[in-house]
Formats: C-alpha cells, sequence, structure tokens
C-alpha cells in the first residue's frame, strides 16, 4: 500500500470513528426512563404544604412500606419548595421549610436507597406563582446537579408566547451539560403536542391538563387556558398517541390519585389499571406515610406494575368500544397481552375480548391470569368474557 492509500485509509477510520462516537453520543444523550418512570410526588395531595420534614418522612415510609420494593423510585417535591434568588441568580430553598437546605434533603432521600426529584417552570414564574428558570436555565441546572438531583419536573405557566420545543430544549440541554443523570419530565399540559416533538428532549411529557381526584370532570382553569380533568376524561385524550411513547420517552397522562380520597377504590384500581397499561409514568400523588391497606395493595400490585415496566415499553391502546364498555391491550416482550375489560358504566356488564382484537388467530387457545386475583383463570381458545362491576376493570395477561 503506498502512502496515498494508507492515508486515505486512515481518513475514512478516523471519519468512522467520529462518525460511531457522534452517534454514540446522540443515543446516550439521555438513556434514562427505559421503562416508565415510578415515584412520588407532593402535588396532588400537599399542593405547597411542602418541607423537609414531609419529604424525609416519605422517603422513610417508602423506604419501608413495600413501595420501593414494588419499584418506585424517585422522591420529588412540586412547586413551592423555592423562594427567590440570591444576588448572584441561585434559586433560593424556602428557609423556613426547608432549613438543612436541598442538597441535606438529596442525600437524606439517597441514603434510603432512593432518588430526589424538583420542580420548576419554563417562564419567569411557576404555577404557584414561585420563581421559574426561564433565563437562568444553565445556572440552575448546574445547581440541581450540585444538589445531587436525578429528576426534574419542568411546568408551563408564564410562557406566553414562549416557543415550546425551544424552551424544553434549552432546559434540556442546560440538564445535560451538567453531565449528571436527570431525567427530564416535561409538564406542557400537551398544548403543543409534545409527543410530535419531544422525544429526544425530555423523557416524558403531559398530554393533558391537570387530573383531578374524581371519575369524570372537565373545568377550566380561572385565566381559561386550560383545564382540570377527571381520570376517565384523561384516558380519552390518550387515545391515538400510543406510538409516540417508548423506552426513555413516556406520554404522562399526570401523577396517580390512587388514595386521595376522592374516588371509590374500585375505581382507583381502574385508575392504576389504565396508567399500567398506558405505560404512564407510576407517581403516586397520595399520603403513603398512611395508607390503608388496600390502597397500599393496589399501588404495589407487582403484577399490574410488571405491566407497566416491561421492557419493550409498548403503550397500550383502546381496541375495542361499545358504549361505556371497553378493551385496552398492550404487547409484551413475551409475546403475551395484557388486558383490561373496562366498565365505564352504572351497573354490572358482561365484556369480551376477542383474540382478533388483540391480534392473535381466533383458533388459538391461550392461558388468561386474572392479575387483581392474581390467579390462573383457565384456557381460552378466540375469546375470554368476564362480568365487570359499574366503574371496575377486570385485567388479565393473555399468553398463547
Ligand atoms: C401545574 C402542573 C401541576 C402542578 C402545579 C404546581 O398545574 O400541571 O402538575 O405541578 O402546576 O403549581
Amino acid at each position: 500500500m503506498n502512502w496515498n492509500a494508507s492515508a486515505r485509509l486512515g481518513l475514512v477510520v478516523l471519519a468512522s470513528m467520529f462518525l460511531a462516537s457522534a452517534a454514540c453520543a446522540q443515543v446516550e444523550r439521555n438513556s434514562l426512563a427505559q421503562t416508565p418512570p415510578m415515584g412520588w410526588n407532593s402535588w396532588n395531595k400537599f399542593a405547597c404544604n411542602v418541607s423537609e420534614d414531609l419529604i424525609k418522612s416519605v422517603a422513610d415510609a417508602m423506604a419501608t412500606n413495600g413501595m420501593k420494593n414494588a419499584g418506585y423510585q424517585y422522591v420529588v417535591i412540586d412547586d413551592c419548595w423555592q423562594v427567590g434568588r440570591d444576588e448572584d441568580g441561585f434559586i433560593v430553598a424556602d428557609p423556613q421549610h426547608f432549613p438543612s437546605g436541598i442538597k441535606a434533603l438529596a442525600d437524606y432521600v439517597h441514603s434510603k436507597g432512593l432518588k430526589f426529584g424538583l420542580y420548576s417552570d419554563a417562564g419567569a414564574k411557576t404555577c404557584a406563582g414561585r420563581v421559574g428558570s426561564q433565563g437562568h436555565e444553565y445556572q440552575d441546572a448546574m445547581q440541581y446537579a450540585r444538589w445531587g438531583v436525578d429528576y426534574l419536573k419542568y411546568d408551563w405557566c408564564s410562557t406566553f408566547t414562549r416557543n415550546a420545543e425551544e424552551a424544553y430544549s434549552t432546559m434540556s440541554n442546560a440538564l445535560l451539560a451538567t453531565g449528571r443523570p436527570i431525567v427530564f419530565s416535561m409538564c406542557e399540559w400537551g398544548t403543543a403536542k409534545p409527543w410530535l416533538w419531544g422525544k429526544g428532549i425530555g423523557n416524558l411529557w403531559r398530554t393533558t391538563g391537570d387530573i383531578s381526584d374524581v371519575w369524570s370532570s372537565k373545568k377550566k382553569w380561572p385565566d381559561g387556558s386550560c383545564c382540570q380533568m377527571g381520570m376517565v376524561d384523561i384516558v380519552d385524550l390518550q387515545v391515538g398517541l400510543e406510538s409516540f411513547a417508548g423506552p426513555g420517552h413516556w406520554n404522562d397522562p399526570d401523577m396517580l390519585e390512587v388514595g386521595n380520597g376522592g374516588m371509590t377504590n374500585t375505581e382507583y384500581r381502574a385508575h392504576f389499571s389504565l396508567w399500567a397499561l398506558l405505560a404512564a409514568p407510576l407517581i403516586a400523588g397520595n399520603d403513603v406515610r398512611s395508607m390503608a391497606p388496600e390502597i397500599k395493595e393496589i399501588l404495589t400490585n407487582k403484577e399490574v406494575i410488571a405491566v407497566n415496566q416491561d421492557k419493550m415499553g409498548r403503550e397500550g391502546r383502546r381496541v375495542a368500544k361499545n358504549d361505556d364498555v371497553e378493551v385496552w391491550a398492550k404487547e409484551m416482550s413475551d409475546g403475551s397481552r395484557a388486558v383490561i375489560l373496562f366498565n365505564r358504566g352504572a351497573s354490572e356488564s358482561e365484556v369480551a375480548v376477542t383474540w382478533e382484537a388483540i391480534g392473535y388467530p381466533s383458533h388459538l387457545p391461550a392461558k388468561v391470569r386474572d392479575l387483581w386475583e392474581h390467579k390462573d383463570v383457565g384456557s381460552f381458545t378466540g375469546s375470554y368474557l368476564a362480568k365487570v362491576g359499574s366503574h371496575a376493570v377486570v385485567m388479565v395477561r393473555i399468553a398463547p
């Protein structure tokens, strides 16, 4: 080989090394949340009543009450932990409610084998009127990394005409620049269709306005900008979004209300089952320090959680609807299907899933296991039918 040929070969090798590492960097941009994130967030139950005592006692409870064992990992303080900025522009935590500071609190949560999350906003102010991150994105990201933050929920209040993709990309890049792995939760309420552009920017994006702890209701926010919705109204808005979710990038139908008292335990079981099947982030929002046993049983049902955490990361979808009766199904990595027979009506109904609706040939015998009863129900061919109570689900796994 003459000099020219070997120089050319060297250049080709160098160029392909460069391209390979660029591709690698792209893939590694943020390789977090390969399955939907699981954790707890203060907002749904405690709103602005947050403090280091609350967060410590929640972490204590989660580490010992079966939540951590079931896979719940992130302990996230939502709005109202922050009071202002210091003379150098650094964000300042409320000294009255967080006297030991955020770093000490993150260390405490980590010492329990859990991860720690914070909240901010892409505007100048958060939704509760605290200081947002606009214009301080890199400074805030750096501070979060120094404190040991593992998860950032980033809200959308006071953003006016700001472009959502630009705003979320700015904070995403700022988090990346810190070098600390931080899950990025985009809370834009679905207004600018984040499912179309959010992959590679955030690990999860809200698809709707805020959940409220009721079966069904639709209310506008006082300024008319968005809305507060019941559980099933949120579910309806997930239809058609399933193809946008996958490992590292999830549709977020908002945090769980399970255990907050506004729905029946039957309705909470439906809520949890649907969130699991939707491959939604499972972020508990109740007082996990004092849950009734039935609530803990819902939140820690390992067979239902296994559906949510399936490594293939398919989001489930509605495969049949007949008035108040619906069938939802999720393809699992072992070829089985997780299926929800859902009755939204006021009285008991028979609900059937056909093999055709879940992509199996009708002649195929398949085993059916009930994920709430924790029982094998038997082998069925062509379809499976169950009686489903009002506002209830029967959730099964069907495996040929
Ligand atoms: C918005 C978000 C909620 C919560 C509050 C906090 O409404 O959508 O999830 O974070 O702000 O003020």
